[in-house]
């Protein structure tokens, strides 16, 4: 969507998919969806680094509202969990120099059981606005997949047309493609900053594991696509968070790099270890994925569940993450060519970012002989991730 935000892609924090729809506050009181959760994580965000790293909007996600609008029809923040209502708490959010994301749904309700949009669209757009909401996050259940192409394109024109600049999340393709409908990307590419396509992401390495591949496997229907102002959305970083291995971690950051992927976190920041936020906060693993080109990586090979993605940045450098999915501890040795890599041959400069052990001793001495027998051009290579949870990988030069 050409509305002048998300350059590169969106960064920020999200409620979902560590705080669901916790909405006992008295059993749950630092987990419930309300504003003391949104404003303690602001807090955190500025406090402890994660502002400055780039993380600018925090949002939330689904379970905000009473269950019927009020009388002039208009949404109803629970009155219990946001007392004091979304303008005070935009207000807060804007004084701590963050952005307000916001959840609804396109449908009658929402996923989970609140009002949606529908039938009130002008008015909610009002109301957002008057809220001074930054970004909205608008999902699909309860309306027809089919009713999308058209619904979701109109509710980003009024958007659009209420004058404030507010990032659109859309969640129109996940379902269509749930459904098995061929979702019109460039459609939604000329209507939406940044859309879900495919299941959501939960806080295990085989939910993980299974979105990489499919966006692997779809990547060429996908990739063309994003590009700034646009991005596919493969959903929130698990990253400190209870199902991921500290390599595993690195991984999601690695791939979600490649893929010029949205970087949502959704955990709790009071509690984050310190080997979590140092993946989070590191400069040049979200210098790689804020890259100003926009270019979308690919799965350039795959062998034995072990991959290289790799993406092209901006002055002609290129990110590579070389990534094992395998779930057995057993070395295993991966062998590729520079033309497995989709690398031109030439000379390289190579920014390790982050390194697992067993790699820092193959690959970069496997590339520097590779250079060494058969390469003369000089060039360079701004950056290779190399992440590689739990099973070490040998690289034997080409
Ligand atoms: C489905 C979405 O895909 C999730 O990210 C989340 O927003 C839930 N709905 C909320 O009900």
């Amino acid at each position: 969507l050409d509305n002048g935000l998300a350059l590169t892609p969106p960064m920020g924090w999200l409620t979902w998919e560590r705080f669901r729809c916790i909405t006992d506050c008295k059993k749950y009181p630092d987990e419930c969806i309300s504003e003391n959760l949104i404003k303690r994580t602001v807090d955190h965000m500025v406090n402890d680094g994660y502002l400055d790293a780039g993380y600018e909007y925090v949002g939330i996600d689904d379970c905000w509202l009473e269950k019927k609008r009020g009388p002039d029809g208009r949404m109803v923040p629970d009155r219990e969990r946001f007392p004091s209502g979304m303008k005070a708490l935009a207000d807060y959010i804007h004084s701590r120099g963050l952005k307000f994301g916001i959840y609804e749904d396109y449908g009658n309700l929402t996923c989970a059981g609140y009002p949606g949009v529908l039938g009130s669209e002008q008015l909610d757009i009002d109301t957002f606005v008057e809220w001074d909401v930054d970004y909205i996050k608008l999902d699909g259940c309860y309306i027809p997949p089919e009713d999308m192409d058209k619904g979701y394109p109109e509710f980003g024109r009024m958007l659009n047309a209420s004058g404030r600049p507010i990032l659109y999340s859309c969640s129109w393709p996940a379902y269509q493609e749930d459904k098995k409908i061929l979702p019109d990307y460039a459609s939604i590419a000329k209507h939406c900053n940044l859309w879900r396509n495919w299941d959501d992401i939960d806080d295990s390495w085989a939910s993980l594991s299974s979105i990489m591949d499919w966006f692997g496997d779809n990547q060429d229907r996908l990739a063309p696509h994003a590009g700034p102002g646009h991005w596919n959305d493969p959903d929130m970083l698990l990253i400190g968070n209870f199902g991921l291995s500290e390599d595993q971690a690195r991984t999601q950051m690695a791939v979600w790099a490649v893929l010029a992927a949205p970087l949502l976190i959704s955990a709790d920041l009071a509690t984050m270890k310190p080997e979590f936020k140092r993946i989070l906060l590191n400069k040049d693993i979200i210098a790689v994925n804020q890259d100003r080109l926009g270019k979308q990586g690919l799965r350039v090979w795959k062998q034995r569940n072990i991959s290289v993605w790799h993406r092209e940045l901006s002055n002609g450098e290129r990110a590579l993450a070389f990534v094992s999915q395998r779930a057995d501890g057993a070395p295993y040795a991966a062998k590729f060519t520079f033309q497995d890599m989709q690398l031109p041959e030439q000379t390289y400069t190579v920014q390790a970012i982050t390194l697992s052990a067993p790699l820092y001793q193959g690959l970069p001495s496997a590339i520097l002989r590779t250079q060494d027998k058969k390469l003369q051009k000089p060039g360079h290579l701004g950056y290779i991730l190399l992440y590689i949870p739990r099973t070490p990988v040998t690289c034997l030069p080409s």
